[in-house]
């Protein structure tokens, strides 16, 4: 830990108006339910905005404002504030860095909003966590004021105004992260990147679906861009920044995070082919009629393809962007899924992801609670049962400027699947 941070986390003579977040014993508590701590957080951090939204205009407080708070603080999992949090304490952070990462733990639920609410837009997606999405739901809410004909494009608008506001209201939260000059700047500079990164992969997805461009490394790129970035490797190097972590420290948890990032991501997309909406809480199959250039669709396109698999082939061509495919065509989606192999080898995939990610955690000193936690909470997020033994570092994969090069995740065997 770098001595600045440390010595402001460890003062024996801390001020009385200090966060109370940041009192030694508010630590255990928060180490006992993250969740829950940047709950609070999030609590009173939009009762505010909601009342300040309500007195600039009440249907605007009621409708866009109050949906917002609401969406951010039901139902999500809030692994990425857990990860700022268990990656703050692997690297020896503690009671005085909690108040600052549990506020870039709340504004990533916020930025969290922002992405799926736009998100579920743009993928016509009408259930999130369970619920109506945001713009179904307000849809729903003026389903009687409203003309049919314009009703969809009305609900459509006002949840860009509503990810917009979650947007801004994350911003302002970062913005307002008490920490040294030096941290404070690293924080910016990661969460100025973050977004732009995760724009980015939001538009190679639409644009590789409108474009039907499927390819194996494009399919990885758009995971890494638009999901690894945002919900594992940069909420670890937040929380790394925040700790004061060593270089060698940020660097294994971004490497680690990028690896089980884009095996979170894959994870996503077979949940979305073959999950239980009642599980997910998403539409099943909306990656298929949408036509989305999966990882998984990728695989199975280049297995029919090698094999010389015609009616595998035609199945995935005729249904693929179908949004009107029956459910008897889903299915029959799923089976080439799973007679090309391709559900196996995603599997496979996730797998040899998140053993590369623990190397790299396992590749640094770390305090031993923190790096427990994070190797649990990296199973979790992909999906995958953690091993009993530490796998030893190795190179395979390694982490160049703080990051994992790209390239090292693209190489293709001779069949076209990724290794
Ligand atoms: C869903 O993220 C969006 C993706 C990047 C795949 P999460 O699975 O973290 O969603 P919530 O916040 O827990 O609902
Ligand atoms: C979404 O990816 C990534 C972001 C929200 C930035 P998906 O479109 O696969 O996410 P889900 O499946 O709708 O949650
Ligand atoms: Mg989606
Ligand atoms: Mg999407
Ligand atoms: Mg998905």
């Amino acid at each position: 830990m770098a001595d600045g941070r440390r010595s402001r986390g460890s003062r024996p003579q801390d001020p009385p108006d200090r966060p109370d977040a940041n009192r030694p014993d508010a630590v255990d508590a928060v180490d006992a339910d993250v969740p829950a701590a940047v709950g609070r957080v999030l609590d009173a951090l939009l009762a505010e905005r909601v009342e300040h939204a309500a007195a600039l205009d009440p249907v605007f407080g009621r409708d866009l404002a109050e949906r917002v708070a609401r969406c951010t603080l039901e139902g999500g999992k809030r692994m990425r504030p857990q990860f700022v949090w268990w990656a703050l304490r692997a690297c020896g952070g503690g009671a005085g860095e909690a108040e600052a990462a549990l506020r870039v733990g709340a504004a990533l639920e916020l930025i969290q909003t922002c992405a799926l609410v736009h998100d579920d837009v743009m993928d016509g997606s009408r259930l999130r966590r369970g619920r109506l999405a945001l713009h179904a739901d307000v849809t729903a809410q003026y389903a009687d004021a409203v003309p049919a004909d314009r009703s969809r494009g009305f609900g459509e608008a006002a949840a860009i105004l509503a990810g917009d506001l979650a947007l801004a209201w994350a911003d302002d939260t970062v913005a307002a992260v008490d920490a040294p000059p030096d941290t404070a700047r690293v924080v910016r500079d990661l969460w100025s990147t973050m977004r732009t990164e995760m724009v980015a992969g939001q538009y190679l997805d639409i644009q590789g679906q409108a474009t039907s461009s499927v390819s194996l490394a494009r399919a990885v790129r758009a995971a890494c861009l638009k999901s690894a970035l945002y919900s594992v490797e940069r909420p670890l190097a937040l929380g790394a920044a925040l700790a004061g972590a060593d270089a060698a420290q940020s660097a294994a948890l971004c490497s680690a995070g990028r690896c089980v990032g884009i095996a979170f991501q894959l994870r996503d997309d077979l949940a979305d082919a073959f999950g239980d909406p009642r599980r997910t809480g998403k539409p099943a199959g909306g990656d298929i009629r949408t036509g989305k250039p999966t990882y998984l669709v990728a695989v199975a396109q280049a297995r029919a393809e090698s094999t010389g698999d015609r009616r595998g082939a035609a199945v995935l061509r005729r249904a693929l962007g179908r949004a009107d495919l029956s459910e008897s065509g889903l299915a029959e989606v799923r089976d080439v899924l799973v007679s090309t192999g391709a559900r196996d080898l995603v599997e496979a995939k996730i797998d040899r992801l998140v053993a590369q990610g623990m190397r790299h955690l396992d590749s640094v000193v770390l305090e031993p609670q923190g790096r427990r936690r994070l190797r649990r909470l990296l199973h979790a997020s992909a999906g995958t049962a953690p091993a009993h033994t530490p796998t030893p570092a190795s190179g395979a994969c390694g982490a160049e400027d703080g990051g994992l090069p790209l390239s090292l995740l693209l190489s293709a065997g001779a069949d076209g699947v990724l290794r």
